[in-house]
């Protein structure tokens, strides 16, 4: 799971310069002040709107984004995080939010313009869709082509003269596709537009996507990043230019900044993110690979799977595990699903995904939101497994027993 930076033969690892750590240290150190007026060697939680302004503050840097004036554009909490996000992804910069949705609204309106043209992919979270298929058109005038964003060719054929941004997850949800990435970004930018990727299902070390020269990353943090189930945010990172235009935009003139205590709570859960991940991806790959030989289950779509469609798109592009979430269904009369659900002993059904807990919820989607989902969960509906931090024996026992309640002893 280790990514290596420097060489550990390279400068004397010193905390505060991400430059010089290796492999997980920036995890646990990254953004992180010693306390200068108690000597706290955490951050304190900053519960303040505003900080004190020089008499007269006219000679205030102008447009530095990350000047203390204000907590609706920065914090002392939210500057911490923004340091350690933006240095985890190898970025220039970083900007939080109030939630994932905040950073994906923020970012998209503050790049696009009435009349843009965006390529979209056609499996998307469901906020993310609804944002791409009603809010931008209906009040921004934004055209939205949804595309299946595996297939390159189809990505170039929707590229037109307006064509300002492609999106996509790196992961898909819930119907987990990979995108190619370097593929997308290499078609973007042959045509003037921008890049952005969702990466919450894969935050580093899993996957660092500016690497692959996209943009803009976006994280819902209120997943693994937080990975608590107990604080939501979001956050955009990629250039300082693109980021400070976001900021701007969208904290300075929209609102939706981060409370200082849910930037100082990530912060906190981000400290194990490493170590959680590492967990997660083991538990669902064992998850995946039992419902995937079980007879009873119509179908399992997990990129860390050898049979999946996507395995080689992620083995080529994620390092350490393929991500903690396992789709799958099961065939027959929809209440034999409800019913599967309603027997499980450990599991919970809740949606939300990175939490400690294993978290389960079953949907059947509208024909419009599942075009792009492999055919199976158009017809049966899509379950969708958040696995968590529990022995994945124990995972599999309570999943085994519950289909033994509905359908009977695996064959
Ligand atoms: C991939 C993805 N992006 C964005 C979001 C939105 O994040 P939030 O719930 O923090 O607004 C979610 C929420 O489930 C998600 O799964």
């Amino acid at each position: 799971m280790n990514t290596e930076y420097p060489s550990p033969a390279g400068p004397r690892p010193d905390k505060h310069d991400h430059a010089t750590l290796t492999g997980d240290t920036w995890a646990v150190h990254g953004g992180n002040r010693t306390d200068e007026t108690t000597g706290a060697i955490r951050t304190p939680i900053v519960m303040a709107n505003s900080y004190r302004l020089p008499a007269d503050p006219a000679g205030l840097a102008e447009g530095d984004p990350d000047l203390l004036v204000y907590t609706r554009e920065s914090g002392a909490n939210q500057l911490g995080l923004q340091d350690k996000l933006a240095r985890a992804e190898h970025g220039e910069a970083a900007a939080v939010f109030s939630t994932g949705m905040a950073a994906l609204h923020g970012a998209l309106f503050t790049i696009l313009s009435p009349g843009d043209h965006v390529i979209a992919s056609d499996v998307l979270y469901g906020g993310t869709f609804d944002l791409f298929s009603s809010l931008l058109p209906e009040k921004m005038g934004i055209e939205v082509d949804f595309v299946d964003i595996t297939d390159p060719d189809a990505v170039r054929a929707a590229i037109r003269p307006s064509t300002r941004l492609i999106h996509t997850e790196v992961v898909g949800n819930p119907d987990p596709k990979v995108a190619d990435i370097a593929v997308l970004a290499r078609i973007a930018h042959e045509h003037d537009a921008l890049l952005s990727v969702d990466s919450t299902f894969t935050p580093p070390p899993l996957v660092r996507p500016l690497e692959h020269g996209v943009d803009l990353v976006i994280h819902s943090l209120t997943k693994y990043i937080n990975g608590h189930g107990d604080a939501m945010g979001g956050a955009v990172i990629g250039s300082r230019e693109l980021v400070d235009a976001i900021k701007y935009g969208a904290l300075h003139h929209v609102g939706g900044a981060i409370a200082p205590f849910n930037a100082w709570l990530i912060m906190r859960g981000s400290l194990t993110l490493p170590l959680r991940l590492q967990r997660h991806c083991e538990n669902a790959q064992a998850v995946a690979e039992f419902l995937a030989a079980d007879p009873r289950v119509a179908h399992v779509a997990y990129p860390g799977l050898t049979g999946d469609p996507h395995h080689a798109a992620a083995s080529v592009q994620l390092s350490g595990g393929y991500g903690g979430v396992v789709s799958f269904t099961l065939a027959g009369d929809p209440a034999d699903r409800v019913r599967f659900i309603e027997d499980l002993r450990l599991i919970t059904p809740a949606v939300s995904l990175g939490h400690d807990e294993t978290l389960i919820a079953y949907e059947a989607y509208p024909p419009e939101r599942a075009a792009g989902f492999s055919q199976p969960f158009r017809e049966h509906g899509l379950i969708r497994l958040a696995i968590g931090l529990e022995s994945s024996q124990d995972l599999i026992a309570d999943l085994d027993a519950a289909l033994t309640t509905v359908y009977g002893p695996a064959a």
